[in-house]
């Protein structure tokens, strides 16, 4: 493969404290980055950079370390194009449009679920997506929850059972049979392809106990825990999630006093995900109470063909900006080091020796561009384990 040189950089973000720019960045202007083996080899002053088997000039564009996405739910068929418009048109969110797409998703071939998750993962690498997470959860059966956590590990190591994401038709009226099964032969089917177990723990999906019994259950099965919490309004979720040391707890917008105070004495991460609240016309999560509190917070796009149908990061970034109050740094972090934290990762959303050689060179000169230029295809380059991925 050979050494690449990255230089002619004109802000490298490595969310690397230590740089004295006052930002969680760790912001290196004149810096150059050395790659090998599809590793971070060596970051530095480019006047010292070591010689290199081939380069890349990034023109005085910006470099940052690839985006971690890590809530998507990219496996399922169809879209759900006219509940948006019945929503823009002013019927609410309630999550009951998740029955359609799983009966669409029942109905696939392996190969067009293949194919979507395939579309999905470009278009987001595009965006400069590097590292993305995906649940099941649009299955619900053993077969369809075991095929699309199978077809999801094609492509990440990040995958997530998310049996509990609603109780299906057929268990209408019957939650406990329905958690039983989720508990012990559709995780027995999902656990060898799965990382983590999910639970979409909100009135009218399942409540605290059942929550509970399922993330027990699967921690048992060796599978890390996250959770779908607090979306649609308040409860219990975001404490159950801090109480079992989930990794992160996810969408976060209806928090009380006691959730905050939980979230900033715990590793676990907050996870918002503005595009739901953009695609559902809701009021957003507020930011800057988790910032303020001193809890570590990420950003994700939740894509998923119901609540928030998009792929892109920097789309993210722009709206936790403009519509929850972070600033632009605190919003790229989220979008990297916060996304490599709800993972539990150190290897990725990072830039420094030994780091995975993910990272994207912009068409712009510094970070800010992300949220300045809303909307705007402002990444240039995509460099994926030291690979540079074809250009959109
Ligand atoms: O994270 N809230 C639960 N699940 C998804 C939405 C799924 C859907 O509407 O299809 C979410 O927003
Ligand atoms: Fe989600």
């Amino acid at each position: 493969m050979g050494s690449l040189l990255v230089d002619d950089i004109g802000e490298l973000v490595t969310n690397v404290a230590g740089t004295g720019d006052g930002s969680p960045l760790g912001l290196r202007r004149d810096a150059a980055v050395l790659i090998e083996d599809g590793r971070v080899a060596w970051v530095g002053p480019a006047r010292y950079a070591p010689a290199a088997d081939r380069r890349i000039d990034a023109q005085g564009g910006a470099v940052l370390p690839g985006f971690v996405d890590s809530h998507a739910h990219l496996v399922f068929a169809g879209d759900r194009a006219a509940e948006f418009a019945a929503r823009m048109a002013g019927e609410p969110y309630t999550g009951g449009g998740i029955r359609t797409t799983v009966g669409a998703t029942r109905a696939a071939t392996d190969g067009q679920l293949r194919d979507t998750v395939r579309r999905l993962v470009g278009e987001a690498m595009r965006q400069g997506t590097t590292t993305i997470e995906t649940k099941s959860g649009y299955g619900l059966t053993v077969a369809d929850e075991a095929r699309s956590l199978r077809i999801a590990a094609e492509v990440t190591g990040e995958t997530t059972f998310l049996g509990a994401h609603v109780v299906p038709a057929e268990y209408a009226g019957r939650p406990d049979d329905y958690v039983g099964l989720v508990c012990g032969p559709m995780l027995a089917a999902a656990a060898p392809y799965a990382r983590w177990v999910d639970v979409f723990c909100e009135q009218g999906a399942f409540d605290a106990d059942h929550a509970r019994a399922i993330l027990t259950v699967g921690q048992a099965a060796g599978l890390g825990v996250r959770l779908h919490a607090n979306q649609l309004g308040p409860g219990p979720g975001v404490r159950l999630g801090v109480e079992l040391g989930a990794a992160s707890v996810d969408h976060c917008t209806h928090l009380s006093d006691a959730d905050v105070d939980a979230l900033a004495g715990s590793p676990t991460v907050a996870t918002l995900l503005p595009g739901a609240e953009f695609s559902t016309r809701s009021p957003y999560p507020d930011a800057r109470r988790l910032l303020d509190a001193g809890v570590t917070v990420a950003l994700a796009t939740d894509c998923n063909p119901g609540s928030s149908y998009t792929s892109s990061m920097p789309f993210c970034v722009a709206l936790a900006v403009r519509e929850m109050r972070m600033t632009p740094a605190e919003a790229v972090w989220a979008a990297t080091a916060g996304g490599a934290r709800a993972l539990r990762r150190d290897d990725v959303g990072v830039l420094r020796s030994g780091a995975r050689a993910d990272l994207i060179v912009l068409d712009a000169p510094s970070h800010l561009h992300l949220a300045y230029r809303p909307g705007v295809p402002l990444i240039r380059q995509v460099l994926h384990n030291g690979v540079p991925q074809c250009r959109s």
